[in-house]
């Protein structure tokens, strides 16, 4: 039986703040090309805020290959449902090759879309923005919507749904470039860079009514400015709150604003995407429909190799993305 070397990432010891280089190590073994199963060589890896908290709580164990979502293609299979050539979705990243028993595995079928499509706006990134924003946030039709984070994976798809539901749009990021992007690719109504400005301030510049629905993916300042002004039975889906995520226990700084929920009626809620799980067919065709309208735009961040597969996380961290951060895993793309 021949063998592959394969390359994958391991957590060797966990990061106090944000994660340095030196908390992973790349580590070589042999995968078997032969036997019962799948075995799948990735093509492309996500990479997801949610990831740095478990590097801390205990999720992702030390010493052992971390997770995450891939795609990869199929190169041997004794499954039927898993073609030689077809494409599986799994959680099976950070790593080269892959062998599955088939249990783990889903197909994707591109129509015509590029393949990475199905790791962010048509798959979970984009699911968590359509029933974060239309079934938690209840959005409705022509509201006043804050999105945080706005020009990330999630955030983008979320401006983008509000937009055509004919809300007005505001959107914070963390440079100039992303403001300007928010505003001229994907149509927001106003937009601000959250590291140059007060975001009380420029929330009552953009959205000077107030806000309906705070799509909140930050925590902190930005969901201590967006509290004071939320408008009568407001709404806050709370998808995320990245802010917090390298701070001991996920703590976010505190909030003042608070009071703000109890005259005006507001909701706060979170919600996690498979929530949403049943809606994925109308999703995927309401989602399609849009982009082939031209309303739904979509960006990746694309870091080359294995090897930068941390260095991604530690970037996702600090806003080196527009839109989506994937890792590309093969040249063979
Ligand atoms: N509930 C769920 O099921 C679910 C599912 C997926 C994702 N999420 C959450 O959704 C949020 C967005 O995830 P994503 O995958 O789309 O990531 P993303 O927005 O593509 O990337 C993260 C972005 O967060 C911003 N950021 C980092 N540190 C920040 C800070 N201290 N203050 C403000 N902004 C900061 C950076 O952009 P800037 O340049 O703008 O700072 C960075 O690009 C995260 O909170 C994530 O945990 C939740």
């Amino acid at each position: 039986m021949s063998k592959l070397t394969n390359r994958e990432i391991h957590l060797v010891s966990r990061p106090d703040g944000l994660p340095v280089p030196a908390n992973f190590a790349v580590v070589e073994n042999k995968v078997n090309t032969e036997g019962e199963g799948v075995l799948i060589r990735n093509l492309y890896m996500s990479v997801d805020p949610a990831m740095r908290p478990a590097l801390s709580n205990g999720q992702t164990r030390l010493d052992a290959v971390m997770g995450g979502g891939a795609i990869g293609r199929v190169m041997e299979s004794t499954v039927e449902a898993y073609p030689v050539g077809s494409y599986v979705l799994h959680r099976c990243g950070f790593r080269e090759y892959y062998r599955s028993d088939g249990k783990d595995l889903s197909l994707i079928k591109p129509q015509g879309e590029s393949l990475t499509t199905h790791l962010h706006i048509l798959g979970g990134t984009g699911l968590t923005a359509y029933g974060g924003l239309l079934v938690t946030g209840e959005l409705k039709d022509g509201e006043n919507v804050f999105v945080s984070a706005a020009a990330g994976a999630v955030g983008s798809v979320a401006c983008q749904i509000a937009k055509i539901k004919n809300c007005r749009v505001a959107g914070s990021c963390g440079s100039d470039d992303k403001v300007a992007y928010l505003k001229n690719e994907l149509g927001v109504d106003y937009a601000f860079n959250y590291k140059t400005s007060s975001i009380s301030k420029e929330l009552h510049i953009g959205l000077p009514d107030g806000i309906d629905v705070y799509f909140e993916n930050v925590g902190g300042a930005h969901l201590d400015a967006a509290c004071g002004q939320m408008r009568p039975l407001g709404r806050i889906p709370v998808c995320g709150m990245i802010s917090a995520y390298n701070n001991k226990g996920a703590r976010s700084e505190g909030v003042t604003t608070l009071s703000n929920m109890i005259y005006n009626r507001v909701t706060m809620k979170g919600f996690v995407v498979y929530e949403f799980n049943h809606m994925k067919d109308q999703f995927l065709k309401d989602m399609r429909t849009w982009m082939s309208e031209g309303r739904m735009k979509y960006s990746e961040t694309i870091m080359e190799g294995i090897v930068e597969a941390p260095n991604a996380l530690i970037g996702l961290l600090q806003g080196q993305n527009t839109g989506k951060m994937l890792v590309r895993l093969s040249d063979d793309v």
